[in-house]
């Protein structure tokens, strides 16, 4: 168990494309409990491995706290409606913005288990999927904002 490093702002491996992950071995299980870790650590939703140094299609997203979901190779099955809401991310520190996402998902992908599950939500949990997806094609929510919040006027 480990903090990892969050890369961020404009280092250029967040503008990468992560390769799939071929075998769910020991160093894959490592790594998911690694970014778990870091994830809580950094109290967020959502972690892509790109975002610790890691070129893998593998992420975490934990919209339910406690119950962390790793997803390997994930892939998007099926996307409806339409929510627009502030957004942030790990790796743009200090930050957010408004982007429009779809309502809805469906999404497959492998477990540590090494079985295929697929997963369904809306709101947050489709925000959060869509938004950790983007990460595994070098796509940051900065690229699909509408507007930026002025981090002033948002203070909570
Ligand atoms: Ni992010």
């Amino acid at each position: 168990m480990a903090i990892l490093k969050i890369r961020v702002d404009d280092d250029p491996i967040l503008r990468k494309e992560s390769r799939p992950v071929e075998e769910i071995n020991k160093r894959i299980e490592v790594l998911a409990k690694d970014m778990i870790d870091t994830l809580h650590k950094a109290d967020g939703v959502g972690l892509a491995a790109v975002q610790v140094g890691v070129l893998r299609r593998m992420i975490v997203v934990e919209t339910e706290p406690g119950k962390p979901i790793v997803m390997i190779n994930p892939e998007i099955l099926e996307s409806s409606g339409e929510q627009d809401g502030p957004e942030g991310c790990l790796s743009v520190p200090g930050k957010r913005g408004c982007v429009k996402r779809p309502n809805y998902v469906k999404v497959k992908a492998l477990g540590l288990d090494g079985k295929t599950h697929e997963y369904e939500g809306t709101e947050l949990f489709a925000r959060c999927v869509f938004h950790e997806t983007d990460h595994l094609n070098g796509i940051l929510y900065t690229d699909k904002a509408w507007k930026m919040i002025d981090p002033d006027e948002d203070e909570q």
